[in-house]
Formats: C-alpha cells, sequence, structure tokens
C-alpha cells in the first residue's frame, strides 16, 4: 500500500491515530509532517509519543528546532525545521536519520535536501467543519508495510 487517508474529529482522535503509529513503527523511520500552523502536526507527534511508550508530554520544538524524548521503545527525535526556511547547508541533522530512534518532521519542506529517501510523508488538510484529513504517502518498502499494519 502506497497511500493512506484517514479523517480524525477530534484531538483525542489524532492522539488515537498517532499512538497506531508510534506502536507500529521501526527504529531508523522517518516521518515527515506536512499542514498548514494548526493543522495538527504537534497533535499527531504527542500521540506518536505515546504509542512508542515515552511518558513526557511533547510540546512544539518552534523554539528549539529540535528535542529528544528518550524513555520509550526507542528514542524520538522531533524536528520543527521551520525556521530552517532558506537555510541550505548540512547542520549535521543526517547522524539522527539511520540510528537508533524514530524522527518526526513538522515543516520537512524546509529541510527538503537533508530528507533521506524513504519515508513516510503525512500531509494534513483542515477541513471546513474542523476535522482534520491525514494523507499518508510511502516512499520505500518499509513504510508500505507500516500503512498496511495502520490502516
Ligand atoms: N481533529 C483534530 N486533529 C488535530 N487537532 C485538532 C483537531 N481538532 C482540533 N484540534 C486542535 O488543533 C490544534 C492543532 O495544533 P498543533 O497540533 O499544535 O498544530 P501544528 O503542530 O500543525 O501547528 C490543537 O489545539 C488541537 O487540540
Ligand atoms: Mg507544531
Amino acid at each position: 500500500m502506497k497511500e493512506l487517508k484517514k479523517i480524525t474529529n477530534s484531538t483525542e482522535e489524532t492522539h488515537q491515530l498517532g499512538n497506531v503509529i508510534g506502536q507500529n513503527v521501526s527504529e531508523n523511520m522517518v516521518i515527515l509532517l506536512d499542514g498548514d500552523l494548526g493543522a495538527g502536526k504537534t497533535t499527531l507527534t504527542q500521540g506518536i509519543a505515546k504509542g512508542l511508550g515515552i511518558k513526557r508530554n511533547v510540546t512544539s520544538p518552534t523554539f528549539t528546532i529540535q528535542k529528544i524524548y528518550h524513555g520509550g521503545k526507542m528514542n524520538l527525535y522531533h524536528i520543527d525545521a521551520y525556521r530552517m526556511e532558506g537555510i541550505e547547508q548540512d547542520l549535521g541533522f543526517d547522524e539522527y536519520f539511520y540510528d537508533d530512534g524514530l524522527t518526526v518532521i513538522e515543516w520537512s519542506q524546509f529541510m527538503k535536501y537533508l530528507i533521506p529517501e524513504e519515508y513516510l510523508m503525512i500531509s494534513i488538510h483542515l477541513l471546513e467543519n474542523g476535522a482534520r484529513e491525514f494523507c499518508f504517502e510511502a516512499h520505500g518498502n518499509q513504510y508500505e508495510n507500516l500503512l498496511e499494519d495502520i490502516r
């Protein structure tokens, strides 16, 4: 499966969707979250963290670019690339992409040149009734398998 769509009608449902993702990811995976401010990128990441067994509350890393959460079944590297718009140099992030945890990147379009070949893209759209539509796009075999697991 290469694509999948899910709709959530509340913050709680988005947490639940993230939870299922977190329960099914493998180490080394990279998830890109795109969507406007307030779409639900951080909310989904909170659910993913819970699914990984991370107890700490996940907050937006907007002012730090990256936060690392330990204590789950794997580390969670939560990156917000919003302030990296226009920066085109290697900041050493790629060492986190093949290591010991899941990397979740908000606003990944601002660090495209650092994104590995294989990844899961999740685009979030705000629907007119306030619901959120999550469009999953798998790039690579392990991500296609992941979509089978969470559909
Ligand atoms: N179905 C829904 N899915 C996600 N968030 C929702 C939903 N309905 C309402 N919200 C609210 O929308 C806001 C999304 O904020 P946030 O996750 O920080 O967005 P982003 O990280 O994309 O800027 C939160 O306050 C959340 O509670
Ligand atoms: Mg955010």
